[in-house]
């Protein structure tokens, strides 16, 4: 099946959707993402970090162990050394992940909704199934660079069939750290993988296959959103966002589908794994 839809994210790898949520929509996700702020753990908090990787939390089960669960990561200037706040609780958090879809009504009400549901029918998705989700903060001062990458490091499938689905739940601005992409750029193959150490032994439990390529800095376009809109992201698409140095936050919903037919396999190595008795939620299932 054609669909203009399909035709936008095979030329550039980024589909933008303005208005795709109403104004009550992003009320309601904003607000159950304030509140999720008053439910972080008091104690052991854990930091993320993707320019840090390795030293903050690669070692850390807490995100391994996350996939099914609604789990609590600071940003690595909100704690001090003993983990203790440095800031205000409501601005103290990278990002909520990995479950959100399933645990939580609000999430999941827009993650299985029918317009979501029309796009993966669009770009010819057969039986999709939401993999993973994330609520972002982006707060002012702290919220930290995402450095430059493809999703398809994080959510591999052979063949590759990632897509994000990002909602902007504030307007998104360069100097908020907007998103960046390169386009074009999901017609170079996939770049680098973020695998489970196989080594069972060994202390990090997760790693890259390869060092970050360097891609120049030129070949990026920000894009400034507004709230409301609905942006669509190739899994192979290189895309980056920069620190926050506004005095707003820029909060973000995320997830990820993939499709699971068509002899489509998600990839053994990937850090997020489904339980065995949790695999992940399909949309729908097309019917020939
Ligand atoms: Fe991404």
């Amino acid at each position: 099946m054609h669909s203009k839809l399909l035709d936008e994210i095979n030329e550039k790898g980024y589909i933008i959707l303005e208005n795709f949520l109403t104004e009550d929509e992003v009320a309601e996700l904003y607000k159950a993402g304030r509140t999720l702020c008053l439910e972080a753990p008091k104690a052991n908090r854990k930091i993320f970090s993707t320019v840090k990787c390795e030293d903050a939390h690669s070692k850390e089960t807490y995100f391994l162990e996350s996939g099914d669960k609604v789990r609590y990561f600071f940003e690595e200037g909100a704690l001090n050394e003993d983990g203790e706040l440095l800031v205000d609780p409501m601005c103290a958090l990278n990002k909520v992940g990995h479950a959100l879809h399933v645990e939580h009504p609000t999430f999941e009400k827009i993650t299985f909704s029918k317009r979501v549901k029309d796009i993966c029918w669009q770009l010819n998705y057969n039986k999709p199934a939401v993999c993973q989700s994330m609520y972002i903060y982006k707060n002012p001062g702290i919220g930290g660079e995402v450095i430059a990458h493809q999703d398809s490091w994080f959510l591999h499938t052979e063949p590759n069939s990632a897509i994000g689905f990002w909602f902007a739940l504030e307007d998104c601005t360069l100097q908020n750290g907007c998103l960046e992409f390169i386009p074009g750029s999901h017609k170079s193959g996939v770049h680098r993988r973020y695998l489970r150490n196989t080594d069972k032994q060994a202390r990090q439990l997760m790693m890259y296959d390869r060092p970050a390529p360097d891609y120049p800095q030129n070949n990026f376009i920000p894009l400034t959103v507004s709230k409301g809109t609905c942006v669509i992201i190739h899994g192979n698409v290189i895309h980056k966002s920069e620190p926050n140095l506004s005095r707003k936050s820029r909060h973000a919903y995320t997830f990820h589908v993939i499709e699971t037919e068509n002899n489509v396999k998600y990839s053994e190595g990937n850090w997020l794994q489904p339980p065995e008795n949790k695999p992940f939620q399909i949309l729908f299932e097309r019917k020939n």
